[in-house]
This record gives C-alpha cells, structure tokens and sequence, in this order.
C-alpha cells in the first residue's frame, strides 16, 4: 500500500485517453496529470527536443513525489524511453505493452500503424514488433494533422477529421490490414471518426488502453497501489483552456488545472 500519487504526462489531452483507461481498473489511486500543452506537438520536434521535454517534466514528477511515472505518450515512449525507465521510481509506457499484445496475436493479415512523425521516424515500433518476432506486414503511417486538431478541440465528427482521417488511413485501409494500432495516446479522442472509415472488421488497438492496463498490473504487482482518486492536472499551456478542452474531452470535470510557465523552477 502506497498513497503516493503516479505522474501521468503527455504532450497535452492525449493522456487524457490512458486516464480514463487507467481510472476504469484503479479508480482510487492519486494521479498527477502534466499536459505539455505549452510545447505541443511533440510530433514535429526533434529527438533533442522531445528528450529535453520529457527530462523537463520527469524532474517536476520527482520533485512531487511521485510512487510512479507513466509516459502517457507514444512518442516519448519512444524517443525518451531510456531517461522514463531510469528516472529513479518504477515508470511505464504506452509503447512496450503494445507491442507485447500485438506479439501475441496470431494473425498473419498486414498491421497498420499511425502515430506521430517522430514516432514513425525513429522506426520505434517496427524495430520493437521484429525483435518480438513479428513477421506481419506493417504499414506505418505518420498523421501530423490529428494531433493539430485535436488540440484545437475539434471534435471527431468535425469534417476536417473526417478529411484527414481518409487521407492518413486509405493505404491502411486499401492493404487490407486486419489491426490498427494507435500508436499515438491523442488518436483514441477521435477513434469515433477512424473506426467509420476503417469499418468494423478491423481490430483497433488502443496504446493507451494497453499502456494504462500495463501500469495498473506493475503497481499491483508491487505492491505499490493506493490512494484516494484525487487528480491534479498541470499545463505548460492554458489552464483556463486546458480544463475546458480537457473536460469536454473526458466526460467530466478536470477541476482546476495549474499553469507551469517556468521550467527552469522545475528543472
Ligand atoms: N500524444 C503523444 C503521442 O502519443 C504526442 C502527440 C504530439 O504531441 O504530437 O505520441
């Protein structure tokens, strides 16, 4: 039993989607959400710059107090997995579970996956999927456009999704691919808009769900849950903006969000 809370962190309301995962298995754990609003979208950025915004917001992490920090973020999974996993307290991502689920399946049909250009870039996934002995087809494709909009706070139903939703998704669609991982923790705000193009024969994947569902198991397997349900979210963006987007695209009420605008009061 530990009551301290775990760090979620993405670049914005993409770790919104592996929050509410995460609250369906372990409701009552205390969670320090940090929204990266200020520097999105990480998908453009370089692999320096994406390791200096991770390493930024781990040392807030530790600095609080965390039991755990939790890359709620695809491409920080990525690009920043060493500095995540050696942080100094117990961390997981959303990269890793995927990929072990994806191992397990036995399905021989192509496997698409969309991501962040950063992601997609490093090559990340597919090197990760080989070494698990994944010898499927896979289509990567990079979707610049989705992280744009959604943290506009364009709604899945909105036809600029729709759009780029086809564009990014046709070769995916055309190849035949029988799973579709969303390697990118934002892409799940607008799963509504992908699965109407793709159908509903595919399999979709969620980074997310398997990231929050494999931080759930090394808590319990460390004997490290507790708490009592409080979340505290934090932006290096709006705040006033970052509770209305962030609400709206939770469900609920984030409550009140503080702004970070110093990192160097941080570092
Ligand atoms: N949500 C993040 C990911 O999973 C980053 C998206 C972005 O900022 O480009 O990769």
């Amino acid at each position: 039993m530990d009551n301290r809370p775990v760090g979620f962190f993405d670049s914005g309301f993409g770790g919104l989607t592996a929050l509410s995962a995460f609250r369906s298995i372990l409701p009552e754990e205390d969670i320090l959400f940090f929204g990266d609003s200020g520097r999105a979208p990480y998908g453009p950025k370089s692999a320096e710059e994406i390791r200096t915004c991770a390493s930024n917001i781990l040392h807030f992490f530790l600095n609080s107090g965390v039991k755990a920090v939790f890359a709620a973020c695809g491409t920080c999974s990525l690009l920043a997995g060493d500095l995540i996993a050696d942080c100094g307290v117990l961390s997981c991502n959303v990269v890793t579970p995927s990929v072990e689920w994806l191992a397990a399946q036995e399905d021989v049909l192509p496997l698409g996956i969309i991501a962040t250009a950063a992601s997609i870039r490093s090559g990340g996934f597919e090197k990760a999927l080989r070494n698990a002995g994944v010898s499927r087809d896979i289509i990567s494709v990079s979707c610049p456009d989705f992280v744009t909009l959604i943290e506009a706070g364009i709604p899945a139903s909105d036809p600029r999704v729709i759009e780029a939703v086809e564009r990014y998704l046709s070769p995916i669609r055309d190849a035949g691919a029988s799973t579709l991982l969303l390697g990118c923790t934002h892409y799940g705000i607008i799963e509504p808009a992908i699965r109407d193009f793709m159908g509903n024969d595919i399999t979709i994947l969620s980074a997310s769900d398997c990231g929050a569902y494999a931080l759930a198991k090394t808590l319990r397997k460390h004997g490290l849950t507790g708490g009592t349900g409080k979340e505290s979210f934090f932006t290096s963006g709006d705040a006033e903006e970052f509770r209305r987007t962030g609400s709206l695209i939770l469900g609920r009420d984030l409550g009140p969000v503080r702004a970070v605008c110093d990192w160097e009061d941080i570092r």
